[in-house]
């Protein structure tokens, strides 16, 4: 296996807020390996120090043997981005976009016309090239950004949010790309994203990401492993008293999240009868209870006592004090 990027220790601080801790982590050539975590994790942070846009605080990172801080241009002739703001020229067709940045990075005509044709074929748009980009989808867009991110072939992709805002059917669309390239060019993808799903469906190894550290890193079912069984989720009026009593019965593991109450457990199936009498004998009102294989969000529930969506109202409420304190 080589090692694509390199990360040790890597920290960006934001006055007094540390947005990425001293994180490090190997991702090996070929992978596709997403950062997921809540809104303010500070994966973009990562992403932006990684492709040289931002300065790190401290620590070091290497992208095919390049240091990001000694050899920036090294760096960028061996990445491509695609990040978050919209960067197309929407009064140019998707051939222009393309040609466009070819250019910047000096691709000489012959060879820029092949893989421009190529690409728009791979990301299908191929029949809309010479359509003004003010005329696509959101979808599309997405694409012809990605497809215009590999222009230079480079050797590793950042995706930062890549189906951020598009709809269901969309999204599916777009993963099917994003795994198509990894395996027909090899190159290596680290993403971010927020989106459970999407990490679970398209990594090959995720790093969850929260308050700017690292919390866990694996490959999904590994993580999902982790649970240690089954889940079963409680709906009751009173999901304190459900929790206490399902904690002193030392069934399983016990979170309370979102007004419910879930345990995990082995072979689940086989506790439901005893876990209901048990709610039952305790004067537990019950209003609904279900079974479900682990999914990534009951490991974030798992390594961070709360649910995603918890955790981004919350980084919502600390970015509002904190401005707060800035104006007075
Ligand atoms: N330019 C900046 N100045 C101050 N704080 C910032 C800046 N950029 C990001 N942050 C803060 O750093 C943290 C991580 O942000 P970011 O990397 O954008 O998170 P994510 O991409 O996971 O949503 C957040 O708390 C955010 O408010
Ligand atoms: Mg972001």
């Amino acid at each position: 296996m080589t090692v694509a990027i390199h990360i040790q220790n890597l920290t960006r601080r934001y006055d007094n807020l540390v947005a990425v801790d001293n994180i490090s982590f190997d991702i090996e050539q070929g992978e596709i390996f997403g950062l997921l975590g809540p809104n303010g994790a500070g994966k973009t942070t990562t992403l932006s120090m990684l492709s040289t846009m931002l300065p790190p605080t401290s620590g070091t990172a290497t992208i095919n043997g390049i240091d990001i801080q000694k050899d920036e241009d090294g760096v960028r002739n061996s990445i491509g981005i695609v990040f978050q703001d919209q960067s197309l020229d929407e009064e140019l067709t998707a051939w222009e976009n393309m040609d466009f940045h070819g250019r910047l990075y000096r691709i000489p005509k012959e060879t820029r016309n092949e893989r421009i044709a190529e690409l728009l074929q791979l990301v299908e748009l191929h029949e809309r090239k010479d359509d003004l980009v003010k005329t696509f989808s959101g979808g599309m867009r997405r694409r012809l950004e990605i497809a215009r991110g590999l222009l230079h072939h480079p050797s590793v992709l950042f995706l930062d949010e890549p189906t951020l805002g598009l709809d269901p059917q969309t999204r599916n669309l777009l993963w099917h790309y994003i795994a198509t390239l990894a395996k027909e060019k090899g190159i290596t993808i680290i993403l971010t994203t927020h989106y459970m799903e999407e990490a679970d469906r398209l990594c090959n190894r995720i790093a969850i990401i929260d308050h700017g550290k690292i919390i866990a890193l694996d490959s999904p079912e590994k993580l999902k492993d982790r649970i240690g069984g089954d889940v079963v989720t409680i709906g009751s009026p009173d999901p304190e008293r459900t929790r206490s009593v399902l904690t002193a019965s030392q069934l399983g593991r016990v979170e309370q999240h979102e007004g419910k109450v879930s345990v995990s457990l082995r072979n689940a199936e086989q506790h439901i009868s005893a876990i209901v009498l048990l709610l039952a004998e305790n004067q537990v009102p019950v209003d609904s209870l279900s079974i479900h294989k682990p999914t990534l969000e009951d490991v974030f529930l798992f390594f961070t006592g709360k649910t995603i969506r918890e955790q981004e109202a919350d980084n919502k409420e600390t970015m509002r004090r904190h401005q707060k304190m800035m104006r007075s």
